[in-house]
């Protein structure tokens, strides 16, 4: 059974990952025993959910911290936690922290990911990182099942990728799920897709654009059919007429950059002006032509530098995923704070990388009651050492982690 459980824990994985690459072929997926053992992985979830991690309800009092407000540092003052959130009244707290002057942010959100265990939904908690957006469902129930975790990272559901059979994303697909209804190949079948992708109530819709792969028309067919049920699209994007496809498409996010040649001027504009949002994934990128010099990361950092600079908001986010053998491994967490080092590398200021990993993708994607340190907003927190405004790289200093309220108290994530 654990054979089975990595086999799917790979396949998870394989999401985001392949788009980028020419190097899996798809016959490497016709040997897999079949089928994933779904059932079983959810199962040990939940029996995790039973678990539970030891509650701390107290009313905390955190003093002489400074807090990231977005744009600056405020003077030393207190933030009190109460029932999960942000409150202004100390009365009654039975618990204080003196954080010593360390800085306090918002908790991070990692805008592209892929759990599929708790030790990866632990992971990404110790280092600070407590939302997660997840970019591929194969499996409501495996899915749900690291969702309502006690004081670990919050978990947002994607639905299953639509791809394209005899794409490389398609193989992927039909590799874990025998029943061909994950698939699209074409205009007609996307309402088919869509309404059955709905039904199980995915946050939002994910795409894939890759060649061969989904046509443009299929692909504005499947965003226009997630904007009739309010589902907002995320596509996967990783090479430059992949970005013509996203702009034609009308999609509302996409993802990763791409790794042959950057995208140009006039794509960047289009992008603008359509209101649409890059989450480059610079650390799957990087990791990704770390191993194969075909790829081009060059590319990928200069897309980031072009679209920062007509001003299309960027979302940090990894593609997180730790599948030995494919396109390139990154760990769960702790490339978060790569991420915002790299967005930095690209031409984010540190203000702007922190924002990328708080405040941006939560205004973005509607999360209303997080990515800013406010009377009301979860205390979902991060404290750190040092000036993450003067030097990025502070982030790694981590002190101390709340998540809903609660302390994270198992080991703190370290560099
Ligand atoms: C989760 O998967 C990782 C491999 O990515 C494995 O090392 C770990 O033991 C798994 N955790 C659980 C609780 O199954
Ligand atoms: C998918 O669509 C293409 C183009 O219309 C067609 O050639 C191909 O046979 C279709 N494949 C399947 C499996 O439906
Ligand atoms: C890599 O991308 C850069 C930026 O688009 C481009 O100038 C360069 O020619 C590309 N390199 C290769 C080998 O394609
Ligand atoms: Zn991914």
């Amino acid at each position: 059974m654990s054979h089975l459980m990595s086999l799917s824990n790979l396949l998870i994985g394989l999401l985001g990952l392949i788009v980028l690459t020419h190097v899996v072929q798809a016959c490497q997926f016709h040997e897999l025993p079949y089928p994933i053992d779904y059932a079983a992985m959810a199962a040990a979830n939940n029996a995790a959910h039973a678990r539970g991690h030891s509650p701390q309800c107290d009313k905390t009092v955190i003093h002489n911290v400074r807090v990231f407000d977005g744009e600056i540092l405020l003077p030393p003052d207190v933030v009190i936690i109460e029932d999960g959130v942000i409150v202004d009244d100390p009365t009654g707290a039975q618990q204080f922290v003196d954080a010593e002057g360390g800085v306090l942010l918002p908790g991070l959100i990692d805008g592209h990911a892929h759990p599929s265990n708790v030790t990866h939904l632990e992971d990404l908690t110790r280092f600070g990182v407590t939302t997660t957006m997840t970019m591929a469902c194969f499996n409501p129930d495996l899915c749900r099942s690291l969702q309502g975790h006690t004081g670990l990272t919050d978990i947002k559901l994607s639905s299953a990728p639509a791809a394209a059979p005899g794409s490389v994303h398609g193989y992927i697909t039909s590799a874990v799920d025998k029943t061909g209804l994950l698939l699209v190949n074409s205009t007609e079948q996307a309402s088919s897709w869509m309404q059955r992708q709905v039904a199980w109530n995915p946050d939002y819709i994910k795409l894939i654009a890759e060649f061969p792969g989904l046509s443009t028309e299929t692909l504005d067919a499947l965003s226009s059919e997630a904007r009739k049920y309010g589902k907002k699209t995320v596509l996967h994007a990783a090479a430059k007429a992949s970005w013509q496809q996203a702009i034609d498409s009308h999609v509302d996010y996409i993802h990763h950059t791409p790794s042959d040649v950057s995208i140009d001027e006039s794509q960047a504009m289009k992008v603008l002006e359509q209101r649409q949002v890059s989450t480059p994934t610079l650390s799957i990128m990087k990791a990704s032509a770390n191993k194969d010099p075909s790829r081009n990361y060059t590319a990928a950092s200069e897309t980031v530098h072009l679209l920062h600079c007509k001003g299309v908001p960027i979302i940090a986010g990894t593609d997180a995923n730790l599948q030995p053998g494919l396109v390139a491994e990154v760990p769960f967490g702790i490339s978060m704070h790569q991420e915002m080092e790299l967005l930095v590398e690209a031409g984010l200021s540190n203000v702007e990388a922190l924002r990328a990993a708080t405040y941006t993708p939560a205004m973005i994607w509607g999360l209303e009651d997080r990515g800013v340190i406010a009377l009301g907003k979860r205390a979902d927190l991060l404290l750190v050492d040092g000036d993450p405004i003067q030097d990025i790289k502070a982030t790694r200093n981590i002190k101390k982690i709340w998540v809903n309220g609660l302390e994270f108290t198992e080991p703190l994530g370290t560099f």
